[in-house]
């Protein structure tokens, strides 16, 4: 026997062993699903390999990082600290940018991979939206999407915090701040999560295993949930052209495990699929097309981190320097995804501070907490305002649903104002005016740009002459539970999931 049977031999008795405890003829089944070749349906990939890129490079940094505030001597590179007492979470980070080798690219990857984890999340999110992706059957998965952006900034706010340097401890503090503000429960959950009144010597470890451990394990979990209910329900797909020719289409046994199939191998078994007949998912397959796409992403995102990280500097500790508690940085900021809730804030007028039945409602609560918690659960119950009665698998044309594309535009538009009044500093600046001075309009803004933008869009869809497209799809009229008068198995008998 050759070696090169001898090896073939022991791979086949290597799968037989797996096969017959994991059933993989069965899984294989998973191989042939149906990914739909829409371009945007890739946002979520690119999100998904940024959490990778993430949890990689976080892990390589907190081989060097310390998480404590305790004075340790500075012998680094950095000539302006070198025999300094520093904070040892300051020192470990200068460390790792100027003197562990390949520490400064890797910190500057983490950065821009939490950038761009944030950023993709959000577009990927806006696609489902404006595509209608959200609706029945989907509507748990856009609540465990929902529950993932707000982990997303949570785990990038507290990894902004570790340095501790002077300006992110300055805008952390802020938080911290905005936290302790809530009626009755603020004080302690303060302490809870950043270990006392902030800063304190127990705010970087607990703020670090927030970071590292806790929000990154409810991250992984969650996109479990999500990637578990994606497998379960399948994509959405664009309304069809006309009927396809398809082939590796088995059969589904309802909404909820429609078959995937495959019209580029349409030699064999080929069958007409109409282009109404939602119980079949028309795309690549897993293996190996949407995997050599799905690698693609991969590899595009991990070029444009690293030219990212090779060209661009990331949050200059150096120049900012340790943490003093004595002293403000002129100018502070959150990081551009917290600026909308950073902007309520600023724009919540003291006199929103009131007391009800006892109990002091501040305005930083108001507007650091509440109106962008209300963002939240206003995204949160979308779904079951605009909700389908039967399950729908086609996505929707924006043009065609002037309300939901104007709440949409309406939502977009609040958030930009939001943000542009959290840098109203600089706004002031090249204006030539004062904060004070701005604000007034910054408010009127905040009001009416995105009810202007929402009304113009609902508008200009025909919103007005009532020219929206109601219910689902056509129906092609095939029954579902039926064979195709042809003998070919209609899409909906039998199952792949059995
Ligand atoms: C860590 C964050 C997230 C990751 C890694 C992620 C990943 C993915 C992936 C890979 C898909 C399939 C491809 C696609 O349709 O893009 C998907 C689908 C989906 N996601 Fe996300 N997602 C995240 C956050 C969100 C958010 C914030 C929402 C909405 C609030 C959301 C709602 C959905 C829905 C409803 C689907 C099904 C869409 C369809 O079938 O057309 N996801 N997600």
């Amino acid at each position: 026997m050759s070696r090169i049977d001898a090896a073939t031999e022991r791979a086949e008795s290597a799968y037989d062993w797996v096969d017959s405890r994991l059933d993989l003829d069965d899984a294989s089944d998973f191989l042939g699903k149906a990914f739909p070749a829409e371009d945007s349906f890739l946002l979520g990939e690119v999100a998904l390999f940024c959490f990778g890129i993430l949890v990689a490079t976080g892990t390589f940094l907190a081989f060097f990082y310390e998480p404590s505030t305790t004075a340790v001597e500075y012998s680094g590179s950095v000539v302006q600290y070198q025999g300094q007492e520093l904070p040892a979470a300051f020192t470990s980070v200068l460390y790792i940018t100027y003197d562990v080798p390949f520490g400064m690219f890797l910190r500057r990857m983490h950065h821009w991979a939490a950038h761009l984890f944030v950023a993709s999340i959000a577009l990927h999110m806006l696609r489902v939206f404006f595509t209608g992706a959200y609706r029945n059957p989907r509507e748990p998965n856009w609540l465990v999407g929902t529950g993932l952006a707000g982990l997303a900034m949570f785990a990038a706010y507290t990894g902004y915090s570790l340095p501790y340097d002077e300006f992110a401890s300055t805008a952390v503090g802020i938080g911290y701040n905005v936290a302790a503000s809530i009626p009755i429960v603020g004080d302690p959950l303060a302490s809870i999560v950043f270990g006392g009144q902030f800063p304190t010597s127990a705010t970087i470890p607990r703020l670090f295993f927030l970071h590292v451990f806790l929000i990154p394990a409810a991250i992984a979990g969650l996109i479990a949930v999500h990637m578990a209910i994606l497998v379960r329900q399948k994509h959405t797909e664009a309304q069809r052209d006309g009927d396809v020719s398809a082939a590796g289409a088995g059969s589904a046994a309802g909404d909820t495990s429609r078959t995937s199939s495959n019209p580029e191998a349409t030699d064999g078994g080929a069958r007409l699929i109409d282009r109404d007949d939602d119980s079949v998912v028309i795309g690549l397959p897993a293996f190996p097309n949407q995997a050599a796409v799905s690698a693609v992403v991969f590899f595009l995102t991990m070029a444009v981190l690293s030219l990212l990280a090779g060209l661009l500097p990331v949050h200059n500790i150096a120049q900012y320097g340790p943490n003093d508690p004595a002293s403000t940085p002129s100018l502070v900021m959150p990081d551009w995804f917290l600026m909308w809730g950073y902007g309520f804030l600023k724009l919540t007028p003291s006199w929103m501070s009131f007391d009800v039945l006892g109990i002091h409602v501040s305005s930083e609560f108001v507007g650091g907490l509440l109106l962008p918690s209300l963002v939240f659960v206003a995204v949160a119950v979308w779904p079951f305002i605009d909700r389908a009665e039967e399950p729908e698998h086609f996505t929707r044309n924006y043009l065609d649903r002037p309300f939901p594309t104007a709440v949409g535009i309406t939502g977009v538009t609040l958030v930009m104002v939001a943000s542009i009044a959290g840098m109203d500093v600089i706004v002031a600046e090249i204006l030539g005016t004062s904060t004070a001075a701005l604000r007034p309009y910054l408010i009127g803004a905040l009001v009416l740009v995105p009810a202007a933008a929402g009304t113009l869009t609902y508008a200009i869809l025909g919103g007005f002459e009532g020219e929206t497209e109601g219910g689902p799809p056509p129906a092609s009229g095939e029954d579902r539970s039926t064979s195709g008068d042809d003998g070919t198995p209609s899409p909906t008998e039998g199952s792949d999931d059995d």
